[in-house]
């Protein structure tokens, strides 16, 4: 088997890992040789040209630091004010500073020096997420000839909202420079082929549209998962079952309204907050029935759109605690900090309702973990926003639009008053959908299409 070599802007076991990426890869690469490249997570003086390599929980990993300043453009900057909002539709919330493209790609040749030292004939590389998009190019400049994936893990945008990204045009030849650009879901992909068709419109309508050339990249959604029979066995171990009874006493038999999300724009959580709160406007014989508990890791918190949603969040829940709580009960309990991944699956498994109603999301691995973490002959109800890409293979959760916070309440409602048997029938086809998309599923169809081996393929 080739050595696998994994590039992401962070690596596992070191800058603290608040989304599902480093926990996705670490299984594949772990069964493979090779290894995985990102940031140190340090800061140099100067930008570093060679890797450190160190073997952290069994697996290689090489780093390199970077300056504070060319970490603020490529990362804070045209990362995560630009590409992250843009790719989640929030034009409004982007902040365009021209000179955050130059550190961006400066970060990427620097990336590319580093890893293409230690590059073999027979290696196959395998980039990851949108801090990465000009890797590929920029390896091939250095003579890589090797076969180069790349990975979306966020939705990819609209025709519009891609045309309002400063030098999108040479990010989407960056992307060409890639054998196989994978993304979440259908959607996406076909989001890509609405963005020729827009210039083929446009090039009809006489004027001078952006020549994309395919050449020989595919492009394909490889909808990623959990572990989920690691999850069920994690959901049931002596570490979630104490959180488990800690919280079910502190719960005296109401029934626990759960989300569990970084704390980003992107996550609908203002939305969730007023959703709830209409349940509990809505059906009196609820209040002091029900709890909620939002937690909510601070993420990316020296932009300033991060602050922003912080103060929402903190007011909304301020507001709705201020209207419906009585001195012996508390509707919500906000939590802002994170927790370990057994502390998790013992409140998925508790909470009746598990809450993933993010405004747009690449896939939404909670969906996964909640399904996952549920208690067979007593499982809990899933409420799914429609513009996760998990709605694209979960069919059986509730789905709603979380733009519509009265149809939010009410999947609230249905998903409390929901008889075991009908929770016991969607989830048993939510539980084999999320065995069926699994992480080792994933991993092996994405690498056999990357090779072209397709033999290996299992979904
Ligand atoms: C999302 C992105 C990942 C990222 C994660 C956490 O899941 O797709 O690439 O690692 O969020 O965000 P952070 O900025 O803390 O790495």
């Amino acid at each position: 088997m080739s050595r696998l070599i994994v590039v992401s802007n962070r690596i596992p076991g070191k800058a603290p890992a608040a989304g599902g990426l480093a926990v996705a890869l670490k299984k594949t690469l772990s069964a493979r040789d090779g290894f995985w490249f990102g940031w140190s997570g340090a800061f140099a003086e100067t930008p570093s040209r060679d890797a450190k390599f160190e073997t952290i929980d069994g697996l290689q990993i090489g780093s390199i630091d970077l300056t504070k300043s060319d970490h603020q453009s490529y990362y804070a900057g045209f990362s995560n004010s630009i590409l992250w909002p843009a790719f989640h539709l929030r034009l409004d919330l982007t902040d365009i500073h021209s000179h955050w493209y130059e550190g961006y790609r400066r970060v990427n040749v620097q990336f590319a020096e580093a890893i293409a030292k230690h590059i073999q004939p027979d290696d196959i590389i395998w980039v990851h997420d949108y801090h990465l998009i000009p890797l590929a190019t920029e390896l091939r400049r250095r003579n890589i000839r090797n076969k180069i994936g790349f990975y979306l893990h966020i939705p990819f945008p609209t025709p519009d909202a891609l045309n309002a990204i400063p030098h999108h045009e040479e990010l989407l030849t960056d992307l060409l420079a890639y054998d196989l650009v994978g993304f979440q879901a259908q959607r996406d992909v076909a989001a890509f082929n609405e963005f020729i068709a827009h210039e083929e419109m446009y090039r009809q309508a006489g004027g001078t549209p952006f020549e994309i050339e395919m050449g020989n990249t595919t492009l394909d959604a490889f909808p990623i998962g959990s572990d989920p029979e690691a999850f069920a066995k994690l959901a049931a171990s002596p570490n979630a079952q104490k959180m488990y009874k800690r919280v079910e006493r502190s719960m005296n038999g109401r029934a626990m309204i759960l989300g569990v999300d970084r704390l980003d724009y992107s996550k609908g959580l203002p939305q969730r907050v007023q959703a709830y709160e209409k349940l509990l406007e809505n059906n009196a014989n609820l209040r002091r029935a029900v709890h909620m508990i939002q937690i909510a890791p601070p993420s990316r918190d020296t932009i300033k759109e991060y602050q922003v949603i912080s103060d929402e969040l903190d007011s909304a829940v301020g507001r709705l605690t201020g209207r419906f709580a009585e001195p012996d009960w508390l509707p919500i309990t906000y939590v802002k900090r994170a927790y370990s991944q057994a502390s998790l699956a013992g409140l998925y498994r508790l909470a009746r309702v598990g809450l993933v109603t993010p405004l747009r999301d690449g896939m939404n691995l909670v969906a996964h973990e909640y399904v996952a973490s549920q208690n067979p002959e007593n499982p809990g109800v899933l409420v799914l926003s429609r513009f996760a890409g998990a709605a694209e293979i979960f069919h059986d959760a509730l789905i709603i639009n979380p733009f519509d916070t009265d149809e939010t309440a009410e999947a609230m409602r249905l998903a409390i008053a929901m008889p075991l048997e009908e929770r016991k029938e969607r989830w048993e086809s939510l539980m084999k959908v999320a065995q069926t998309y699994d992480i080792d599923n994933w991993a092996n169809n994405y690498l056999a299409a990357l090779t072209g081996d397709t033999q290996s393929a299992v979904v």
